[in-house]
């Protein structure tokens, strides 16, 4: 495995992969990480993998400074995994003085995430295609875990005709069903516990569905009725929204839906969502 950390050293290197996938990452690595590396190097022979934690994706209010990171160890699971090449580029190699270009995604950022974190979306956008321009992947994963930052850049991608394809994995969980996450490790024992509401709200979703409730409020109530009965969780929000907009729905028809919700436990706050339907099959063929 090479580790490279300036865009020359990465150039040099990428001559030497026919087909190269990619999966972009702010490290602090686990099993939902590893999972997109390892289909990533199945299909395409080789991966790229980088771990950079982008400033611009945070607000001032965010966790930054408090995100967690731990490089000897990301280095040693990605070995692990058969990763081949890691760029681990310093902020000023991403962002060097002067840099004054945002990639602005429209519609698909609006609501959700983007109505809550502002300029979230275009950090990640404008990182992922400077990532891309430097990597110059075949194809790149990315966990559902992050639904709309799926729909997001598979957005951008099709209006830039970037040369990528964009490849949409699982999400991966752990045995008792929260989705894995880097900021799992803030939660304390009875917030981990609580946060076992999110997966029980979604799968409220889920079952109502399955049992043909099409009623957009009506799944969105479903799940809801979930999240009241946890006293330590104060939800941001729900959503059953339209699987390529994210616009809310009053009804969900053949295409399926994104069932989302953001629910604060204590200082940590978690996303989580189930696809609904023919979402489903359509997001991670
Ligand atoms: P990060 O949060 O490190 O996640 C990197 C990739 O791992 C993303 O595609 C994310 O969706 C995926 N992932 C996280 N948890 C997962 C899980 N439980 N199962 C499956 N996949 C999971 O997302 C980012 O970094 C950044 O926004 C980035 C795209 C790197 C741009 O800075």
């Amino acid at each position: 495995m090479r580790v490279v950390s300036t865009v020359a050293d990465l150039r040099a290197a990428r001559g030497d992969y026919p087909r190269l996938g990619f999966v972009p990452t702010m490290g602090f690595l686990h099993e939902g990480h590893l999972t997109l590396v390892r289909a990533a190097k199945a299909r395409m022979g080789a991966v790229a993998c980088s771990i950079f934690v982008n400033p611009t994706q945070f607000a001032p209010s965010e966790d930054l400074a408090r995100y967690p990171r731990d490089l000897d160890r990301d280095l040693r699971l990605l070995e692990e995994v058969g990763c081949d090449l890691v760029f681990t580029p310093t902020p000023e190699a991403i962002y060097p003085d002067g840099f004054s270009t945002r990639i602005e995604v429209e519609g698909v950022t609006a609501p959700l995430e983007g109505a809550v974190r502002p300029g979230h979306f275009s950090g990640v956008a404008t990182v992922v295609t400077k990532l891309f321009n430097m990597v110059q992947p075949d194809a790149a994963w990315f966990g559902q875990k992050d639904a709309q930052q799926c729909a997001v850049i598979r957005r951008m991608a099709r209006d830039l005709n970037l040369p990528v394809e964009i490849v949409v994995a699982e999400t991966v969980r752990e045995p008792d069903g929260l989705a894995m996450s880097s900021r799992n490790i803030y939660l304390a024992a009875d917030e981990r516990v609580a946060a076992l509401c999110l997966i029980r709200s979604l799968r409220a979703a889920e079952a109502a569905f399955d049992a043909r409730e099409r009623s957009g409020d009506r799944l969105r109530l479903a799940m809801k009725a979930v999240l009241i009965a946890e006293p330590m969780a104060r939800p941001d929000y729900v959503s059953i929204a339209d699987p390529d907009t994210l616009a809310e729905l009053d009804m969900v028809d053949d295409r399926g839906a994104v069932a989302s919700l953001a629910v604060r436990i204590g200082k940590t706050r978690l996303i989580d969502n189930l696809l609904l339907g023919e979402a489903r099959q359509k997001w991670l063929r």
